[in-house]
């Protein structure tokens, strides 16, 4: 939310959480896939790159592919025009996302070899690169949960330095992130992107 949004509702809650309750209720007979890809296309209509960040994030966490978004964009021409999708574009490219590589957006997803599950101390918090893709790892006894090093916020790739224990802070605004859960416990209010993964002969597989 931008920093003006926070002072007006602090200035004006009364004011402010019916536009709230309004845009909560426009959209609820939407799927969630079609919602966040017309909260994209608004972003990228008023060009507020930060939203466009913000929104992308939680479209990809909830489900949409990068190739929908592409699609969005592309069906949204007649009102956005040729100029404001290439300045969509080049933001996602520099969030550098590993789904909109033109390869992987025909792929269909695969099982990626991640690491010998012995690598990984039961209950703790690692991090690892895998096929040009940031993840942590934790591991509590025979179960492993794998998350996506990229923040929900605006896509920042977390690094191992910002782990403290099994608690993430992003870098960039301060998003806290318990690394066991994926849960966001302080400042923002997204997870972190959970990515399925499995155990065979030894090996941790993660899918993407
Ligand atoms: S990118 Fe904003 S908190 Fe991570």
């Amino acid at each position: 939310m931008s920093d003006a949004l926070n002072y007006l509702l602090k200035a004006r809650p009364d004011a402010l959480s019916h536009y709230f309750a309004f845009l909560k209720d426009a959209g609820k007979h939407l799927d969630p896939k079609t919602r966040n890809l017309i909260s994209v296309i608004t972003k990228v209509h008023a060009q507020t790159e930060r939203g466009l960040r913000q929104y992308l994030g939680r479209a990809l966490r909830e489900g949409c592919t990068p190739m929908e978004v592409l699609d969005a964009l592309l069906m949204a021409f007649p009102a956005l025009g040729l100029a404001k999708i290439i300045w969509a574009v080049d933001i996602i490219l520099d969030m550098n996302i590993p789904g909109f590589a033109p390869e992987a957006l025909t792929s269909l997803g695969q099982w990626h070899d991640v690491m010998a599950s012995a690598e990984v101390k039961d209950d703790e918090v690692t991090r690892t690169e895998c096929d040009d893709r940031g993840l942590f790892v934790y591991r509590s006894k025979k179960t492993y949960q794998v998350f996506d090093s990229r923040c929900p916020h605006q896509s920042t790739d977390i690094p191992q330095l910002a782990l403290k224990g099994s608690t993430l802070t992003c870098p960039k605004h301060g998003w806290e992130f318990d690394a066991k859960s994926g849960d966001c416990i302080k400042k923002g209010n997204s997870p972190l992107k959970r990515i399925e993964s499995k155990v065979v002969k030894g090996r941790l597989l993660a899918f993407w």
